[in-house]
């Protein structure tokens, strides 16, 4: 988990994220995912290259991340606070409050030939040590 510093005062409130800094990657691609129902799943994929910083800056969600043995959840609850994602690991988001903007850091542009979108393929790699 990261906490990031705020500099806000008494007009308001404000979160700077640096890369290479306050996030440990330079930052190379920005989205950002809301209008998502709290029954939705998103993510349900591993990234070969990518590195992430997820961000609830409004709202609330959850991540479920598993290297294939260990599993966490984490509830982004605060603008204040990001979850670092390194490569090959999987993830869900999920529990999406109706206010919810996740925003999200990426390590890289996108490239789709990246993504593992199949959780068995994903295990065969990380367990078997092929990929
Ligand atoms: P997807 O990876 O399914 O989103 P999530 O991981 O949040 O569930 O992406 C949804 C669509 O957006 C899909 O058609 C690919 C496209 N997309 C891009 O073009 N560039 C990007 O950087 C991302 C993250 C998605």
């Amino acid at each position: 988990m990261l906490e990031f510093g705020d500099l806000g005062d008494e007009r308001g409130k404000l979160v700077v994220l640096e890369g290479e800094k306050d996030i440990p990657f330079a930052i190379r691609r920005v989205f950002y995912i809301y209008g998502s129902d709290p029954e939705v799943v998103r993510g349900r994929h591993a990234n070969r290259e990518s590195e992430f910083v997820l961000v609830n800056v409004a709202g609330q969600s959850k991540v479920r991340v598993t290297d294939g043995e260990r599993e966490d959840i984490v509830a982004l609850t605060r603008p204040m606070q990001g979850i670092y994602l390194p490569r090959m690991v999987w993830k869900d988001m999920y529990g999406f409050s109706p206010d919810s903007v996740l925003l999200v850091l990426a390590s890289t542009h996108y490239d789709p030939a990246e993504y593992i979108r199949n959780y068995d393929t994903y295990l065969q790699i990380v367990r078997g040590g092929a990929g």
